[in-house]
This record gives structure tokens, C-alpha cells and sequence, in this order.
């Protein structure tokens, strides 16, 4: 199942989807961006702060990657003998509505399989990344996301890549953004292009 959230020509990712080009790349890439994702919308979503309208955003998020877990560790070939334990124990905790846990839960199983993010960090900054970075953002991302401490409905890139672990916002970037019908909603963008708007999004003084 693909949802949409917000009115967007990108699709927040579910990963119900399998990504199949460059962006998540290898069935083992993909299965590290989604283990890493439901760690991060857990976290959020256990955190007292986090209003009712993003809980049942996120909590629909994560049931769906919950859902399509087994199928993608299958494709990725890394179902040893703990998983289905695993597996079922994340999904119990959830059901119960056991945040705190299901968040430590997710984030233990993520970091047994640890997302490689060696091409975004360390960060080389060049003037050509920055270039790049700028006219993907303004050309693709800008309409949505408005530019730094603006965002409203679309979260504020330029905060979130300066918030958030590498790691994370490097899943957010491979598993988060989406293309059309015509790249098979595949994610469009090469690490190089995703290393360039990271770059672009750290800059200080980055311009919108
Ligand atoms: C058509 C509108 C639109 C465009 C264009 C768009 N986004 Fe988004 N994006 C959104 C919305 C809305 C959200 C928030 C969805 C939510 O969290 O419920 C979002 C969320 C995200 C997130 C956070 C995903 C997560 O895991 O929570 C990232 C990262 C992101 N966008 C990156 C980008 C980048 C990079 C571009 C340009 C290449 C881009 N977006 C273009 C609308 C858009």
C-alpha cells in the first residue's frame, strides 16, 4: 500500500513500496532505511511533546512499515534465527500501545542492522555540492518545504538536517522522498544529489 500524506507530488515513505532504483538502492539498503525510520517515528511518537495530528500521522507510518518488515528482511536476505522474535515482539509492543518500549525496541533492531551512511558523513561541503544542493532544493523541494524556519505543514529541512543524527536524516532523504509515475515513484535522487542538498541544508547561512 502507498499512502500519501499532505498533498504531495512526493510520497512520504511507507516503504510498503519496495524502492527499487538509486536512492534506497540494494533490498539491504532499503531494509536498513526502514528499520532506521521506524526508530526515529518511534522515538517521536513516544516523546510527551508530540501533538495528536503528528501521532496519527506517525502511527500510521509506522503500522505500514511494521506490515511490509517481514517482506523486505525476506528480500534482503537477512532473516537469521532471532527475527521472527524480533519481529513479533516490536509488533506486540506496538499493538499495546507500549511506546516507551516499542521505541526501545525498534531502535535496538535498528542498530543491529545499522544503515551505512559512509558517503554523508563525514560531509565534504565543496562549492559544487553547494551549488547542486541549491537548485535541487529550490527546484524540487522549496514549493513544499518554504525555506529555513518557515515550514508549516512540511517540516523545516534546513532544521531537521541540523537536528537530527546523520543517520537518521540520511533514512528520512532515501527512504522519505519520492518521485512520480515516470521514475516508478522511485526515488529520483543519487546519493551525490542527496550528499549535495544535505551540504546545502548544514551551509550556514544557507539561503531559501
Ligand atoms: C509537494 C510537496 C512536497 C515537495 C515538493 C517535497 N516535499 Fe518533502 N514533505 C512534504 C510533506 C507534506 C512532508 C511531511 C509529511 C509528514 O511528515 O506527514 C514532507 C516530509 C519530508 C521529509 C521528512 C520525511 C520523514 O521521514 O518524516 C523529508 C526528509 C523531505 N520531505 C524531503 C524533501 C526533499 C529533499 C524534497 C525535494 C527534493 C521534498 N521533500 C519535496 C511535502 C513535499
Amino acid at each position: 500500500m502507498k499512502r500519501r500524506l499532505g498533498a504531495c507530488a512526493l510520497f512520504v515513505c511507507t516503504l510498503a513500496c519496495a524502492l527499487p532504483t538509486q536512492g534506497a538502492g540494494a533490498p539491504e539498503r532499503t531494509l536498513d532505511v526502514q528499520l532506521e525510520l521506524i526508530a526515529a517515528d518511534a522515538r517521536v511518537l513516544a516523546a510527551a511533546a508530540t501533538p495528536p495530528v503528528r501521532r496519527a500521522a506517525l502511527s500510521e507510518r509506522i503500522r505500514s512499515n511494521l506490515g511490509s518488515l517481514g517482506m523486505t528482511a525476506r528480500a534482503a536476505g537477512r532473516q537469521d534465527a532471532a527475527w521472527p522474535a524480533a519481529l513479533a515482539g516490536l509488533r506486540e509492543l506496538f499493538a499495546a500501545g507500549k511506546l516507551a518500549a516499542f521505541a526501545g525496541a525498534a531502535r535496538r533492531l535498528a542498530a543491529a542492522h545499522p544503515l551505512d551512511v559512509a558517503y554523508f558523513e563525514p560531509l565534504a561541503v565543496t562549492p559544487q555540492r553547494l551549488s547542486t544542493g541549491r537548485s535541487i532544493y529550490r527546484r524540487y523541494c522549496q514549493g513544499c518545504h518554504l525555506g529555513p524556519g518557515a515550514g508549516r505543514w512540511a517540516p523545516d529541512l534546513f532544521a531537521m538536517a541540523r537536528k537530527e543524527p546523520r543517520r537518521e536524516f540520511v533514512a528520512r532523504l532515501l527512504g522519505g522522498v519520492f518521485g512520480d509515475r515516470t521514475t516508478g515513484h522511485a526515488n529520483p535522487f543519487s546519493d551525490e544529489a542527496l550528499a549535495s542538498l544535505t551540504a546545502y541544508f548544514l551551509a550556514p547561512g544557507a539561503a531559501k
